[in-house]
């Protein structure tokens, strides 16, 4: 039977939940970031170092999730309140770990609704062209067109390579592993998926997923030049070097990833693939100083 004060509590487990989410990309990215002390996760058994600060150890995952009553992670009713605290104490932590991390909000411009109006019927003209776009060989092979995902609002904008099988299906970008450690990765920036733009170099799938040819690229670059234009995010996100290429930030013979560079004026970080990560997740370090970095961009952008 439930009795009052549960869904209280059931709220901020699962407000606890969502921190656990964003330090869990602390936790594989090495524990920087966000938080002022290393984490040191616990996982598959594997132990690493063990002097975690307490206020993280009590907000673990493991903790936050439903437990039987009575037991350590569900303490027995008469230390509920000792438990809201603890929760409450958590999401404090948490709220002021994002607070440091994500960019203020910024008052929009005067709406000019006109403009804008043309700007999004603009985006999905070009959509539907790109749908049925035949100017290079992938369109022989595509189920569905993949255009964009976010907001044409953003202030962010991340340009991948180009669809996968997954995305070829539903139509949209980094909806598959890749896109789920994508979504992660966000997060763990303070920022939502719904609130930056997701794009990519070529918008049908190269067959089993090879990497899109430099003609096909070229063939497609008047979609991805003219949805930039008219999004015209503050800073941009390169994933992987074909995107990195596309955009102007590769220099042979010179490393490319963590680099600073410019496309039409907008500042362009190249930093690896999602994909690329779920292989080698020791190079998730790397890429979230090179967020790290992106986040410093956006606040002084303004
Ligand atoms: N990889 C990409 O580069 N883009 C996608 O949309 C999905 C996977």
């Amino acid at each position: 039977m439930s009795e009052p004060g549960d869904d209280v509590l059931e709220a901020l487990r699962a407000l606890g939940a969502e921190v656990a989410e964003l330090l869990r990309f602390e936790h594989e990215s090495g524990g920087i970031g966000l938080l002022e002390h290393p984490i040191h996760a616990e996982r598959d058994g594997a132990s690493e170092r063990t002097a975690r600060p307490e206020r993280v150890r009590r907000g673990s995952p493991e903790l936050l999730a439903p437990a039987p009553e009575g037991t350590a992670a569900a303490p027995a009713r008469g230390n509920r309140s000792s438990a809201l605290h603890e929760v409450e104490s958590l999401l404090e932590a948490s709220r002021r770990a994002r607070a440091r991390a994500s960019p203020a909000p910024i008052d929009p411009a005067p709406a000019d609704v006109s403009r804008e109006g043309e700007r999004r019927v603009a985006l999905a003209t070009l959509a539907a062209e790109a749908a049925a776009c035949t100017a290079c060989r992938l369109h022989e092979s595509r189920t569905k067109s993949v255009f964009s995902r976010g907001s044409p609002d953003a202030e962010l904008a991340f340009i991948g390579e180009g669809p996968g099988q997954n995305e070829d299906l539903r139509g949209e970008p980094f909806v598959g592993a890749a896109g789920q450690l994508l979504d992660r990765m966000i997060e763990a920036m303070g920022l939502t998926r719904d609130a930056v733009y997701i794009a990519n170099a070529v918008k049908c799938r190269p067959p089993n997923n090879r990497t899109p040819q430099p003609d096909e690229v070229r063939a497609c670059a008047p979609f991805l030049d003219a949805q930039l234009d008219l999004v015209r995010p503050r800073v941009i996100v390169a994933l992987g070097k074909t995107a990195a290429e596309r955009l102007g930030c590769v220099v042979e013979g010179q490393g490319w990833r963590g680099r600073w560079n410019e496309y039409r004026g907008i500042p362009v970080m190249p930093t690896y693939h999602p994909a690329f990560l779920l292989r080698s997740p020791e190079m998730k370090r790397p890429v979230w100083e090179d967020l790290q970095a992106v986040l410093a961009r956006l606040r002084a952008a303004r």
